[in-house]
C-alpha cells in the first residue's frame, strides 16, 4: 500500500528512484512522483497514473542530483490526481516528504496549521507531515537539542504530534547531504551499500544495489549522510541496529520468460513448495522439524483452543488450517478475519494459541490482531513469508514460508506454502497426540511428494485458457467445494474477482440450495472441486442440481475418474492424493483459470484496479 524509495549516494538519484519505484509498483499504482535536490532547491515531478506516466515527464538525470525521494501511491485520502500524488512539499518549499501510511489526526493538525497561516494544496493526510515539519523547522529552535541538526529536530518534533502510521523519507533543501527516514506501523528498510544508501518500503527496491540492510522498528528515525547513518527513537535516543543480509536475489523478482509475475509465481509452485518444505520433513525420524517453533510444540500440543487470524488469501489458507488442526490435531480451531478479531473484544483463555498468517507480514489488520492477542496473554505464532517483517517480529515465534518474494498482487505461491506449513504443523501435532507412527509416516511421504504432483496440473494451462475463453462473457460465476476444498472454492472465487473483475461467489457446495441456486440459469459457470474423497458422492448430487437448472459445470476432478466425465461440461484433473492434502493441488487450476480470464479480458494481471499487494492501512 504505497511504495516509497529514497536515495543518497554518489550516483544520479533519478534513475535509481525510478528503478526502485518500478519494483515497488505492485504496492500501489494510481499516481507517482519523485523529488531530487539540485543546487539547494527541491525539484518535484509527479503525475497521476502509473510509473510509466512519470517516466514520460522526467527531465534528463543530472549529475548534481544525488539525493532524492520517490513514491508510488495507492490512494486513501484524496483522489489519485497529480496534486495529491507524492512527494509533498511544505509551504516554504524547503521540506519534501514521501509517505506510506495514514495520519489519523491529520484533520485537526491541518486546521491548526491553517490557523497558523499554512496553505495546503492537496486533499491528502500526508501533506500535513511536510507542513508540520516545515512549521517546526521555520520556528524558533531554542528547544533544539545540542548536537542535533535543525532538520532532524524538526522531523522529530513533528513525528511526536502524529497519530497513525507512517513510513517516511524526508529531504530538506538546506541539507543537501542528509536524508531522514522514519517508521511507525508501515514498513521501512534501509539498504546499506558501498557509499550509498537506499530507503525503501521493501527489499525489492534495494536488492539491485545491496543485500545489506537494517530494519527500522516503530517510532524510530534514521538520519543518513555520506559519512554513515544514525538510528534514533523519535525522542532522540540513539539506537544501535544490526546490519542484516537480505535473503532474496534480484533474479527472484525478475519475470524471466513469463508475461506476468502472477504466471511466473503460479508456475514456480513446484519449486517454491519444495523449498518451503525442504529440511523440515525428516523421513528417517518420521518427524517434522520447524526450528522457529520447536520449543512451542508443547504449548501447541496442550492447547485447548487455537485461533487463526489473517486476511484475504491468507485467511483462506487459515480455513484449510482449521480442517487440518481439528482432523489431525483434534484441537478446536477458529479462523477469524483479523479485521473482525481485533475489534471484537476476543476471548483469549489461558492456553489459547493464536496463529497469524500473512504473506507480507505487514497487513495492518493482521498486525493489530497479532498485537492484541499477545497483549491478552496468548502465545502467538506467525506463518509469514517476508523475513524481518512487522508481523514476524511481533509474534513469539514462527515459521517462514521461504517462497521468495511474491510480486503479483493476487497471492498464489504464498497460499500453497501457507497450507504446506499448516499441514506440517498439524501432522506433527497429530503425531504427538494420537495418530499412529505409520499414519504419520504415510502422510509425511505424501506431503513430500506434493510438489512433483503440480506439474501435470500446470501442463493443462492451455486447456484451462480455453475454458476461460469459452466463458469469458459471463459476469457471474460460482465456485463450490466441500470439506477441505470448501476454502479452495472461496480462494478460487477471490482470485477471479481480484484480477478479472468478474463477480464470483465461493460456497460450501451444499449451501447452494439455501439461496444461491436461485442464480443459476443461462449457462452460468459453476466451478466444482469434485475430487475423490469422503464427500465425492454428495458433490455429484450438487453438480446434478446445477446442470438441471442450465448451469455450465467446470469440474476439477481426480485423474482417472471416468464417472465424472458425464457430469462435467469442462474437466480439469489433479493427481490423486488424500483429501487433506488436496488444497495444495486443487487451487492451481483455479489460479490458472483466473489468470487466463483476466488476460483474455485485457486486464493488468499484476496490478489489478483498486488493489494493493500489501495493505498497510485498515
Ligand atoms: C491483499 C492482497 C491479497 C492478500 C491480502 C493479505 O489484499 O491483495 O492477495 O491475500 O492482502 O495479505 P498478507 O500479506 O497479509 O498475506
Amino acid at each position: 500500500m504505497c511504495g516509497i524509495v529514497a536515495y543518497l549516494g554518489n550516483a544520479k538519484a533519478q534513475p535509481i528512484l525510478l528503478e526502485g519505484l518500478k519494483r515497488l509498483e505492485y504496492r500501489g499504482y494510481d499516481s507517482a512522483g519523485i523529488a531530487v535536490l539540485n543546487s539547494g532547491a527541491i525539484k518535484i515531478k509527479k503525475t497521476s497514473g502509473r510509473i510509466k506516466c512519470l517516466e514520460d515527464i522526467l527531465d534528463k538525470p543530472d549529475f548534481n542530483e544525488t539525493l532524492g525521494i520517490g513514491h508510488t501511491r495507492w490512494a486513501t485520502h484524496g483522489k489519485p490526481t497529480t496534486i495529491n500524488a507524492h512527494p509533498h512539499i511544505d509551504h516554504t518549499g524547503k521540506i519534501a516528504i514521501v509517505h506510506n501510511g495514514i495520519i489519523e489526526n491529520y484533520s485537526a493538525l491541518k486546521q491548526w496549521l491553517q490557523k497558523e497561516g499554512v496553505e495546503f494544496k492537496s486533499e491528502t493526510d500526508s501533506e500535513v507531515i511536510s507542513n508540520l515539519i516545515g512549521y517546526f523547522y521555520n520556528k524558533d529552535t531554542s528547544e533544539e537539542s545540542a548536537g542535533q541538526s535543525k532538520f532532524e529536530w524538526a522531523v522529530q518534533a513533528a513525528l511526536q504530534q502524529l497519530h497513525g502510521t507512517y513510513g517516511l523519507a524526508i529531504i530538506c533543501s538546506d541539507f543537501p547531504n542528509v536524508l531522514i527516514g522514519a517508521k511507525k506501523g508501515s514498513p521501512l528498510i534501509l539498504g546499506v551499500g558501498a557509499d550509498e544508501y537506499i530507503i525503501a518500503s521493501d527489499a525489492s527496491a534495494i536488492v539491485g544495489h545491496t543485500t545489506r540492510a537494517i530494519y527500522l522498528s516503530d517510532n524510530e528515525t534514521v538520519t543518513i549522510t555520506h559519512e554513515g547513518f544514525q538510528t534514533k527513537t523519535i525522542d532522540n535516543i540513539k539506537v544501535e541496529k544490526v546490519v542484516k543480509e537480505i535473503e532474496f536475489s534480484l533474479e527472484q523478482i525478475e519475470m524471466g520468460d513469463f508475461k506476468h509475475h502472477m504466471l511466473k509465481e503460479i508456475f514456480e509452485q513446484p519449486q517454491s513448495l519444495s523449498t518451503c518444505m525442504s529440511g523440515r520433513i525428516d523421513m528417517i525420524a518420521n518427524k517434522i522439524k520447524l526450528g522457529g517453533i520447536d520449543s512451542f510444540f508443547r504449548d501447541l500440543t496442550k492447547t485447548k483452543r487455537l485461533i487463526i487470524t489473517a486476511c484475504g488469501t491468507a485467511y483462506h489458507a487459515g480455513l484449510v488450517g482449521e480442517f487440518l488442526f481439528e482432523q489431525l490435531g483434534r484441537i478446536p480451531t477458529e479462523v477469524e478475519y483479523a479485521s473482525e478479531f481485533r475489534y471484537r473484544n476476543p476471548i483469549i483463555d489461558d492456553g489459547t494459541v493464536v496463529i497469524s498468517i500473512s504473506q507480507s507480514g505487514e497487513t495492518a489488520d493482521t498486525l493489530a490482531a497479532t498485537e492484541q492477542a499477545k497483549e491478552r496473554g496468548a502465545t502467538v505464532l506467525g506463518i509469514v513469508n517476508v523475513v524481518g517483517s512487522s508481523i514476524a517480529r511481533t509474534t513469539d515465534a514462527g515459521v517462514y514460508l521461504h517462497v521468495g518474494p511474491e510480486i503479483g498482487v493476487a497471492s498464489t505461491k504464498a497460499f500453497t506454502a501457507q497450507v504446506a506449513v499448516l499441514t506440517m504443523i498439524a501432522i506433527e501435532l497429530g503425531r504427538r497426540k494420537h495418530i499412529s507412527d505409520d499414519q504419520a509416516s504415510r502422510l509425511l511421504k505424501q506431503l513430500f511428494e506434493i510438489p512433483e504432483k503440480i506439474k501435470p496440473i500446470l501442463d493443462q494451462s492451455e486447456a484451462i485458457k480455453e475454458i476461460a475463453a469459452a466463458n469469458i462473457n459471463k459476469e457471474n460465476w460460482l465456485f463450490l467445494g466441500r470439506g477441505f476444498n470448501y476454502p479452495v472454492a472461496l480462494e478460487g472465487a477471490l482470485k477471479l474477482k481480484e484480477i478479472s473483475y468478474i463477480h464470483a461467489e465461493g460456497l460450501p457446495a451444499a449451501e447452494m440450495k439455501h439461496g444461491p441456486i436461485a442464480l443459476i440459469a443461462d449457462n452460468m459457470p459453476a466451478v466444482f472441486i469434485a475430487t475423490k474423497g469422503p464427500q465425492y458422492d454428495k458433490i455429484m448430487g450438487n453438480i446434478e442440481e446445477v446442470r438441471a437448472r442450465g448451469g455450465k459445470t467446470i469440474v476439477v476432478a481426480t485423474e482417472g475418474d471416468e464417472q465424472i466425465k458425464r457430469y462435467a461440461d469442462y474437466l480439469i484433473t489433479v493427481p490423486d492424493v488424500p483429501e487433506l492434502l488436496q488444497p495444495m493441488l486443487t487451487v492451481l487450476p483455479l489460479q490458472l483459470l483466473a489468470y487466463h480470464a483476466a488476460v483474455l479480458r485485457g486486464h493488468d494481471v499484476d496490478k489489478p484496479r483498486n488493489l494493493a499487494k500489501s495493505v498497510t492501512v485498515e
